[in-house]
């Protein structure tokens, strides 16, 4: 496994382009199987965990074909209902969306139990609540077995906001007799995309985007070409990295609107943020930062996906900060330790991080615990005196296209060397 060394207090200055957005495709991908047809899906980013799904989808006999580097072509006329129960479907979250995919178009569905990012305990109970208010029987022990002689319209009301089951319950119930109601429904700009595109292939929902959706069950769906939205959580942690250097980034292909959530909060911490219709310019150089509060939430509030990013940041801001981690257990600081290797000062008790503000973390060798906290460790190193090192970046290339190359093209110092090989010594200061 390969690692990152990366040799910090380099202002980033520049620009950088947003990919499209990893949950929306993950969910898309799946949903494209609903229809016995071809559908073409644009704006997919070159990331670890959308390979994964493919050959997930692959493994059912349907055809995936990539058409350039970010579009693929998805024909599932051939798919082939078999238990999906490999490494690739036990190693991902998202994995479970096979469910409602394979239950809405097949009335069955055989699936082992999702992986994904290890903070704390990650149910899905509320999956399996509405999969059984619209009919179905579900045994969920080793294996996750949900069938139904038919689907039927129904009233859902989510215990929590579940951005996954809002969805999943979505895509079993596109094809239902009836009318499907879930309210308390996640709000998340990937769940209105995974909506959005359902509706292009013959769909019929309505309210997605609010916390009651809409679903009347139509016939049969139809193939479709769709282009999906740029991920806000890429964005973000390329902004809180021009917040963390004391940078001048400019972060482009992006949607402001989704952003709003961190825009406040970096401008709260003093940095300055300009916006434009489809980029937001960070500029924190030469700025003093503010401690501020964070409470992570259900969009539009401030997205947990962002907590570790934005905690590298407040790291190194003199004064007192709070991190309170709303959406999953304490569980989800597992990578404070990590930070607190570097000099962060951290105090976790229980959901609540207390973090006292040093004037600089120093680069030692840290350890990628999950997806975002390896791209919170990337962060802390890139303000870092001196080298960093993080190893077990495969989560990080599970989340985020060409991360080293998009950084150095700011004027970053980040190199990608295999574990086993030395880190190189640099006698000199790479050449700006
Ligand atoms: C999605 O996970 C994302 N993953 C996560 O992003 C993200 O952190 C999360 O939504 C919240 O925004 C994908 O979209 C593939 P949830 P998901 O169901 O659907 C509890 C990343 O970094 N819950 O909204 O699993 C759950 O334990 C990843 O890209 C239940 O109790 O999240 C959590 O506390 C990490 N029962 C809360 O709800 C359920 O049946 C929110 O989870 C489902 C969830």
């Amino acid at each position: 496994m390969d690692k990152l060394v990366i040799h910090g207090q380099r202002p980033l200055k520049g620009r950088v382009q947003i990919n499209g957005a990893k949950n929306a495709v993950l969910a898309i991908v799946a949903a494209a199987c609903l229809a016995d047809d071809v559908c073409i899906i644009e704006n997919i980013p070159k990331i670890a965990d959308i390979d994964n799904m493919l050959a997930i989808l692959r493994s059912m006999n349907v055809q995936t074909e990539y058409l350039d580097e970010h579009t693929v072509r998805i024909d599932s006329r051939t798919m082939v209902n078999c238990c999906a129960d490999s490494d690739e479907v036990r190693n991902m979250r998202a994995s479970y969306y096979l469910l409602g995919v394979l239950l809405g178009r097949f009335k069955y569905a055989r699936v082992s139990f999702p992986g994904g990012c290890d903070f704390g305990v990650r149910p899905i109970d509320q999956h399996i609540k509405g999969f059984e208010a619209l009919g179905a029987e579900v045994d969920a022990k080793s294996i996750i077995e949900i069938k139904a002689r038919e689907l039927h319209g129904t009233n859902v009301f989510l215990d929590v906001v579940s951005v996954g089951a809002t969805i999943n319950i979505m895509l079993a119930a596109v094809l239902a007799r009836g009318t499907t109601v879930i309210e308390n429904a996640a709000k998340e700009p990937h769940v209105v995309d995974t909506a959005s595109f359902l509706n292009s292939m013959g769909a019929d929902s309505k309210g997605a985007g609010t916390d009651v959706i809409r679903i009347r069950g139509v016939q049969k769906l139809h193939g479709s070409t769709y282009a999906v939205i740029p991920d806000q959580i890429e964005a973000g942690t390329y902004m809180v990295a021009a917040a963390i250097t004391g940078g001048d980034v400019t972060v482009e292909n992006l949607i402001p609107r989704h952003m709003e959530a961190i825009t406040a909060k970096l401008r709260e911490s003093g940095v300055k943020v300009y916006e434009k219709d489809d980029s937001l310019r960070v500029i924190s150089e030469g700025i003093r930062k503010k401690p501020v509060k964070i409470k992570t939430l259900p969009y539009p509030g401030f997205p947990t996906d962002m907590q570790p990013q934005m905690m590298a940041y407040l790291s190194t801001i003199p004064g007192t900060s709070i991190v309170n981690e709303s959406v999953y257990d304490g569980h989800r600081f597992r990578y404070v330790e990590q930070l607190k290797r570097m000099g962060a000062n951290i105090d976790v008790e229980s959901h609540i991080a207390i973090v006292d503000g040093v004037t600089e973390l120093v680069g030692t060798e840290v350890e990628a615990t999950d997806l975002r906290a390896g791209a919170a460790m990337v962060l802390a190193g890139l303000a870092a005196v001196g080298e960093t090192v993080v190893t077990n970046i495969k989560y990080i290339d599970r989340g985020y296209e060409r991360m080293v190359d998009k950084f150095n093209n700011m004027g970053a110092w980040i190199e990608r060397v295999h574990e086993n090989q030395p880190i190189p010594i640099h006698h000199r200061e790479r050449a700006v």
